[in-house]
Parts: C-alpha cells; structure tokens; sequence
C-alpha cells in the first residue's frame, strides 16, 4: 500500500504522457463535431451563411473552396491565407499567386455570425474548412438532393484547427503550384503536404467550377518553351478558340475553367482533361502519369465515385500542417492577428 502511494506520481506522469501522444498519433488534434459542445450551432451557422450567398450568386462557390487550397498548402490551414497586409508585412493574399483570390467576405460574415453566438470558440481556420465544404455541396445536384451526411452535405469536415499568427507573401510564392508545373513537380509540391497522386488527380477536380485569368496559361498559346510556340498537348483547334478570347499579354479577360458548366460541381473536368482542353499544362500533367491518367479516364461518368474521393481528399488537405491544442490562437477578426 505504501509503495503503490508512493508510486502515484509516476503513473500520473506515465498516463499523462500516453493521452498526450495517444491523441497527436490518432486525430492530428482534430475530429468531426469539434464544436459539438463549445458551440451546437457552428456548423449550422456557416451553412446558413454560405446558403444566403450562394442562392443568390452561385459563382462564390468556386473562390470558397480555392480559399481553402491556398490556405493549407502555405504554413498549413490555419487561416494565414486571410491576414491582411501591415506597415511591415506583405501578407499572402498580397502575393503574385492570389492572381484573384476572392470570396473574404463569406469568410467574415460566417465569423461574424459565429462571434455574436460563441465568442471567441470558432477559429478562422475551421470556417475556411466549413465555408469551402458548404459551398462545394451546394453547387451539386447530389446535395440539392438531399445529400450524404445527416446536415445534407457531401461530406463531414474535421475542425479543430487553431489560428497562426504569420502570413508572408513569399511563402505563398514558394509554396503553391504553379499552373505551369509538370507531373514531378506536382507530385513534389502535393507530397510535401501530405498528399499523394489520387489526392493529386481527385482535387484537380476542382477546376471544374470556375474562372482564369487569361495569363494563368497564356503562355501555352503564344510563348511556351520560349520561341514564340504553342504547347503541343493542347488540343489544337481549342488553342485557336482560346487564342479569339486571349490576346498576347492580356492580364484582365477570365474564362470559364470549363466552359458553360463552371457554376456546377461535377466530372466535366475530367472530359475536359481527356480531351485535352484543360486550361492549365499542370491540368495536362495528370495525363503524363499511370496513377493520375487512370484516374481521369476512369471518372468522367463516375460522379459518385468522384465525390466520394472528393470528400476524402479534402479531409486529407484538411490536415496538412494544421495547428491544434495550445498552439497559435483563435482569431476575433480573421484579417487581424489578436
Ligand atoms: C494541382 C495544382 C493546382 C494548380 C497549379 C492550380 C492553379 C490554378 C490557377 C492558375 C487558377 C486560376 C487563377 C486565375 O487566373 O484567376 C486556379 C483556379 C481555381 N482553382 Fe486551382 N490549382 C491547383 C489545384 C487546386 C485545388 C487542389 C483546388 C481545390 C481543392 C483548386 C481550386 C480552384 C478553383 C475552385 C479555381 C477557380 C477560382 C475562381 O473562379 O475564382 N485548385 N487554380
Ligand atoms: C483587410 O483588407 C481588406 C482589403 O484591403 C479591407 O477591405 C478590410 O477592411 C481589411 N480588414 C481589416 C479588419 O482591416
Ligand atoms: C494580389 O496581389 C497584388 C500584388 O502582388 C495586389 O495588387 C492585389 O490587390 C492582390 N489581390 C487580392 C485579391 O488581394
Ligand atoms: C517569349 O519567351 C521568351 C523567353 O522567355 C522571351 O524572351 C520573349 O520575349 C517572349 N516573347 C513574347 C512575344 O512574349
């Protein structure tokens, strides 16, 4: 009895420890439902907000779930992607890839909601995460129908993410793929984020809603190794339509990413791709590899498949570099560091 005693503090220590790692292998410090508790209504307060906009706009999908991309494949996805610039700092929405990022004011309005609920609980990071997953489903006929999970959605999204407090427009820069990239290079830059190939060929999918700017692949027209040529993997009587609506060093006129679809979320991005008409060489590129060319040829009538993956692949974004537990903070305005 007295030796048990005097025991105690160690194995204090020892399960203190075992929940520690135990929780850091496991959830990477998220789950579904995180807000169960600390705020019911969350998850029901975003999809409200993201309701009241796309109904009256369904072009903001597309921005949405951008936001969450360039989120996460810089310093994780912990809201950096929302910091406004400083006296001192080029934050990165300020840099050359944001090339039109949009949709901040969604953000701000689902988190204005969540403050005058539940002060201070609901991190930036979290309604990105939330935000992009409502406004995906909604642009779905399987969601209008019903959907999936038991609010309705196409899928369930872990939270949990903290707030960083750094966003610097060179590490946007360095870190998301360029629209230029090859197979390698993506495979490179996804791999580096925890993603693998069918992540790769599954979130390309993407781009089957929205717009480019006309120098997201211009170059591919006009100029692409250099000598005044034309990327050869594109199919040529495309190249020549999308020569009519871009001119040489055009940086204003958008096009639809597929045309006459881009407000729908569905597999017309992998016809696309297939036929080679996707906008970008990194759209191309998924066609210069077994895994990822499978992948295309084997979903373009496989709506469900493709959401299904869709949803996994997003979690799996979800995770990269994500803080949790007591790091970073929960921002009261997403634009500001507290
Ligand atoms: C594989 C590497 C990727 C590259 C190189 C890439 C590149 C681009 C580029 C250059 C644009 C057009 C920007 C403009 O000119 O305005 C764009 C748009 C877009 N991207 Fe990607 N992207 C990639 C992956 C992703 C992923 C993983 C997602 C989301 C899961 C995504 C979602 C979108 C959406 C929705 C748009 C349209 C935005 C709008 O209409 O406002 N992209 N992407
Ligand atoms: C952040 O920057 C945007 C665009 O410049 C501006 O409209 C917004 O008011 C800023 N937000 C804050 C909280 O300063
Ligand atoms: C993107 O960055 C440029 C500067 O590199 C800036 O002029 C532009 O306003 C930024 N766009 C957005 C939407 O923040
Ligand atoms: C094409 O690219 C080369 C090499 O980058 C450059 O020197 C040349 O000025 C470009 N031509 C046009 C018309 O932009």
């Amino acid at each position: 009895m007295r030796l048990s005693m005097s025991l105690l503090p160690q194995l204090a220590l020892a399960l203190f420890l075992l929940l520690l790692t135990s929780a850091h292998v496991h959830g990477y410090g998220l789950e579904v439902g995180y807000y169960k508790r600390s705020c019911p209504a969350a998850e029901a307060i975003v999809r409200e907000t993201v309701f009241g906009y796309f109904s009256q706009d369904p072009t903001v999908t597309a921005p949405l779930l951008r936001l969450h991309f360039h989120d996460c494949f810089v310093r994780g996805c912990d809201g950096s992607v929302l910091i406004n610039s400083t006296k001192g700092n080029k934050a990165e929405k300020d840099a050359k890839p944001n090339h039109s990022l949009d949709g901040f004011f969604v953000i701000d309005a689902a988190k204005a909601a969540l403050e005058k609920k539940c002060p201070g609980v609901v991190s930036c990071a979290d309604v990105v995460a939330l935000v992009a997953r409502d406004a995906v489903s909604l642009a779905t006929a399987v969601v209008r129908n019903g959907g999936w999970t038991k609010d309705g959605n196409l899928y369930e999204v872990e939270t949990g993410r903290r707030d960083g407090r750094v966003s610097h427009a060179a590490e946007a820069v360095d870190n998301l793929p360029s629209p230029f990239f090859g197979i390698f290079q993506l495979k490179t830059s996804f791999a580096s984020k925890g993603l693998d190939m069918k992540d790769l060929a599954v979130l390309s999918g993407a781009h089957a809603i929205g717009n480019s700017h006309c120098n997201s692949f211009a170059r591919r027209l006009y100029n692409f190794t250099g000598k005044g040529d034309m990327d050869p993997s594109l199919d040529p009587a495309y190249a020549a339509k999308l020569k009519q609506q871009c001119k040489p060093g055009d940086l204003t006129t958008i096009l639809e990413m597929v045309p006459g679809s881009s407000t729908t979320f569905d597999t017309t991005y992998y016809q696309l791709v297939a036929e080679r008409r996707g906008l970008f060489h990194s759209d191309e590129a998924l066609l210069r590899n077994k895994e990822t060319r499978d992948y295309v040829y084997s979903h373009i009538n496989s709506e469900t498949s493709f959401f299904k993956d869709f949803g996994v692949s997003m979690v799996r974004m979800g995770r990269a570099g994500v803080l949790t537990g007591y790091q970073g903070e929960i921002r009261k305005n997403c634009a500001l560091v507290n």
